[in-house]
């Protein structure tokens, strides 16, 4: 059947607030009368909604745009670009001759898209539509959730945090959280709908606070959802984690065991010029702190290396926060300087290259050995496990599957569906990874 509605292809880089973010633009499209397609080379519209964090996601975005239009070989195709790279860059992004995109959009907009889109088509002219809107939550929009068990429910948006190397706040603007009333409403829908691990997103989610209500206290309602069996949140700030949210999370079962707490660095005096407002020291006793109340915890952390001035010395502090804490997995990234923060205008982008490659070389050796040793640990365990796919990345004859401690475990197939909370008896442990068989078996 032929049909006049446009076609539009949406690509998401980042984090899952970038996720959430696409679930809403589907539906804000859809509702307009576009319709989705797989394939960026028979759509009329490609979409990337984009991540500015690191230099290295914008060069893939770079490298995106020119393979799209490559394959097209001169057939037509509107291109916008969404999210964070628009607030960062700006204008200069329209004005790039080698991209040659059509319109961009930042993250408080979407409900602008239509417009913006149609704008652009008649005539071709290339539209931005960038301003912040501190009001913007995106309440009343559905979003268009993937199939499976897992729904993103966006908390907060924006962040006030201001840490010197991090471009967030200038992209996605002034934090604010949403109302208490919708976030469980939301959530009730979900569960209705089967999705039954949903993770609360916020840039920050111990600074949600609404009407009186802060974060733990948030927590704590959202565990009373009947059917609700997997709650998770991403991220928390070490600087101001309340002894509240670890009762909270000690008290009720479907709230999983596991923390994402950024380290960043373990020097004191890098963590200054990172304002992140925590030492080594307390941000150490503060997992102690936590262990003590969730003694099987799951620990996981985002780190920098190279930050501007970073010693040898200084990013062996970072080393040892590692070999103490043992973190069950760390992302190491390195130091890329961003237009616009405090980093890049105060600090010289100094440690060098060959030096951060070092230094993430052995981060990463340090942690896959921990991770292996961790996970070893696990062998012989049996843990209660959510399925989460009929498929594994690597067969179909398997199942991936996943802790309450946001661990992956593949098990082979057999008479369970995706949903199903199942036992499974550890067999084999690599660093990222379990393998399993469930106890019936
Ligand atoms: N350079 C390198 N890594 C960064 N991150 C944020 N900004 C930068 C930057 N300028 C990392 C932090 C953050 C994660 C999402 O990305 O570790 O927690
Ligand atoms: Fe990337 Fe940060 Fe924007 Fe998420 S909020 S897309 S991590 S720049």
């Amino acid at each position: 059947m032929k049909t006049d509605k446009k076609k539009v292809y949406l690509k998401v880089w980042g984090c899952q607030m970038n996720e959430a973010d696409s679930e809403l633009i589907r539906t804000i499209l859809e509702h307009e009368g576009f319709l989705f397609d797989e394939d960026a080379d028979s759509a009329d519209i490609v979409l990337l909604n984009t991540c500015a964090v690191r230099e290295h996601a914008v060069r893939k975005m770079r490298g995106a745009v020119y393979a799209i239009r490559h394959r097209r070989n001169g057939r037509p195709v509107l291109i916008g670009l969404l999210g964070c790279v628009p607030t960062h860059l700006k204008e200069d992004l329209l004005n790039d001759r080698n991209l040659k995109v059509d319109f961009i959009a930042g993250p408080d907009s979407y409900r602008r898209l239509p417009a913006l889109i149609r704008q652009v088509q008649t005539p071709r002219k290339p539209a931005s539509d960038l301003k912040e809107d501190k009001t913007e939550k995106y309440e009343g929009v559905v979003p268009k959730r993937q199939p499976g068990v897992n729904a993103w429910i966006p908390i907060m948006r924006g962040c006030d945090n201001f840490c010197t190397f991090c471009v967030v706040p200038y992209t996605r603007g002034r934090e604010r959280s949403r109302p208490v009333k919708a976030i469980l409403k939301e959530i009730r829908q979900a569960v209705q709908d089967k999705y039954l691990q949903i993770t609360l997103l916020g840039q920050n989610v111990n600074s949600y606070r609404f009407d009186g209500c802060d974060f733990a206290g948030l927590l704590e309602k959202i565990s009373t959802i009947k059917g609700l069996r997997r709650i998770r949140f991403i991220s928390p700030h070490p600087k101001d984690f309340p002894d509240d949210l670890l009762k909270v999370m000690a008290a009720h079962d479907n709230i999983c065991k596991h923390i994402h707490l950024p380290l960043q660095a373990g020097s004191t005096r890098i963590l200054k010029l990172m304002n992140r407002s925590y030492s080594k020291t307390s941000y150490m006793k503060l997992i102690d702190n936590i262990r003590r109340v969730l003694p099987d915890v799951t620990l996981t952390s985002d780190i920098i290396v190279g930050f501007p001035t970073e010693t040898d010395e200084e990013f062996l502090d970072t080393l040892s926060v590692m070999e103490t804490e043992r973190y069950d997995a760390a992302f190491i990234f390195k130091y890329s300087p961003r237009a616009g923060t405090l980093a890049a205008k105060k600090f010289k982008d100094d440690v060098p290259a060959a030096v951060k490659t070092e230094r993430i070389v052995r981060l990463n050796q340090l942690q896959r050995q921990i991770s292996l040793e961790k996970n070893s640990q696990r062998i012989g365990q049996t843990l209660e496990v959510l399925i989460e796919s009929e498929t594994s990345a690597r067969s179909a004859q398997h199942y991936t599957a996943r802790t309450d401690g946001n661990i992956v475990v593949i098990i082979p197939e057999g008479p369970y569906r995706t949903g199903d909370f199942i036992p499974v008896r550890i067999t084999e442990a690599t660093p990222h990874v379990l393998k399993g068989r469930p106890v019936s078996d």
